[in-house]
């Protein structure tokens, strides 16, 4: 197969950052994909209704300034095309909506004094389509997160009371369990006893990476999904070790073995309407990555649904693509399936090695090397 046109896809799991970060990392996504669930990991937290509808804001309006960044990857060019629009349904009477047809779905911050009435005021805004979930200390500006899920009753009755699901990094923080085992131990003490208590609530295991995390979705009731990364599916954890060390392979949940990625290939391409497409896109400046107490997140925006065909393709299984990428998420976040189409041409492109961000820079996933799909 030389190339492969799909519904344009949406993204279930973006950080955006802000400010100069926004500005440099939003074209890569906005060009890809009609909508992305923006994560609110911010400093301070999105941790209220206000704050997510400013931060919207400031999205679309970095969507309206953006200059055309020149291109290293020489496919950007439809990122301003006038009257372009976006096919989510909902209305896009806002600048920038119709230049780039990329709408922003926003997120709370869970904390362990979120409110029933700020839950309630959330899914009336009509902008805000989850709340995420961080255990206190668990991965990048999460200090601020939950520290025990009993205080967060009344929010998570509310939650499910109006339909408004949960996001959940699934890590246990405790530092006496092992760092390749804290999503799998925190199946046992967290998600069997939420989805016990919440019988109704919409939940998202996040960036699953093991075959634990995959066996417990799909064998969940039909209100638990989970995303998958495009790195998960590529990359196991030799990848953070082979010939030295790698801080740009590292990320949270950290890289498994290979029969979990295995078990996360096989979950994504299997066809089932649990498991859809979240980048978890995590972009951090070069010099905090490679330092000595490195950051963890991996860009991967610039070439997000390429690396997802890669890994689609490997697995013989491109015929699934457009369903874990275009029409899953839409489905369980209950949002209208976008109806324009993309294509991607088997042609192999040599990835730039860093994008400007700001007066610091971000050093791209496989940069320097091949991707095998090009998004024209
Ligand atoms: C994310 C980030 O940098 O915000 N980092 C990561 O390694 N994935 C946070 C997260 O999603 O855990
Ligand atoms: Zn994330």
């Amino acid at each position: 197969m030389n190339s492969i046109t799909i519904i344009r896809p949406d993204d279930w799991h973006l950080h955006l950052r802000d400010g100069a970060a926004l500005q440099a990392v939003l074209p890569d996504t906005a060009r890809q994909f009609a909508r992305a669930i923006i994560m609110p990991n911010l400093r301070p937290p999105v941790t209220t209704t206000a704050l997510a509808i400013a931060y919207r804001q400031r999205i679309l309006e970095a969507l309206k300034i953006n200059p055309v960044r020149p291109d290293p990857f020489g496919h950007a060019q439809d990122r301003l095309v006038e009257g372009q629009s976006g096919s989510t349904g909902s209305p896009r009477t806002e600048a920038g909506f119709e230049s780039y047809g990329f709408e922003p779905l926003m997120t709370l911050y869970l904390t362990d004094n979120t409110s029933a009435d700020e839950i309630k005021k959330a899914k009336f805004s009509g902008m805000i389509h989850g709340v995420k979930l961080y255990p206190a200390g668990a991965t990048t500006n999460s200090d601020m997160g939950v520290s025990d899920l009993g205080k967060c009753t009344a929010a998570l009755e509310a939650m499910q009371a109006v339909g408004l699901p949960l996001l959940v990094h699934a890590e246990v923080t405790d530092s006496d369990v092992d760092i390749f085992d804290r999503e799998k131990v925190f199946i046992d003490r967290h998600m069997v006893p939420l989805l016990q208590r919440y019988p109704s609530l919409k939940i998202i295991f996040e960036h699953i990476t093991t075959k634990e995390a995959a066996d417990f979705v799909a064998s969940a009731p039909s209100n638990v999904a989970a995303t998958i990364t495009a790195h998960h599916l590529l990359m196991n954890r030799n990848d953070m070790f082979t010939g030295g060390i790698h801080p740009h392979h590292y990320c949270l949940p950290i890289l498994k073995r290979e029969e979990h990625r295995l078990a996360l290939v096989k979950a994504a391409t299997s066809g089932n309407a649990k498991f859809f497409l979240g980048t978890d896109s995590a972009p951090h400046a070069k010099n905090t990555k490679e330092a000595a107490c490195g950051c963890a997140g991996m860009y991967t925006a610039h070439a997000a649904i390429e690396l997802y065909a890669e890994a689609f393709e490997a697995a013989d299984a491109l015929d699934k693509l457009e369903a874990f990428a275009s029409f899953y998420g839409a489905d369980f976040y209950g949002l209208p399936r976008n109806t324009e189409q993309i294509t991607l041409q088997k042609t192999s492109w040599t990835v730039p090695n860093e994008l400007a961000m700001g007066n610091e820079s971000l050093v791209l996933l496989r940069a320097g090397q091949q991707i095998h799909w090009k998004l024209i």
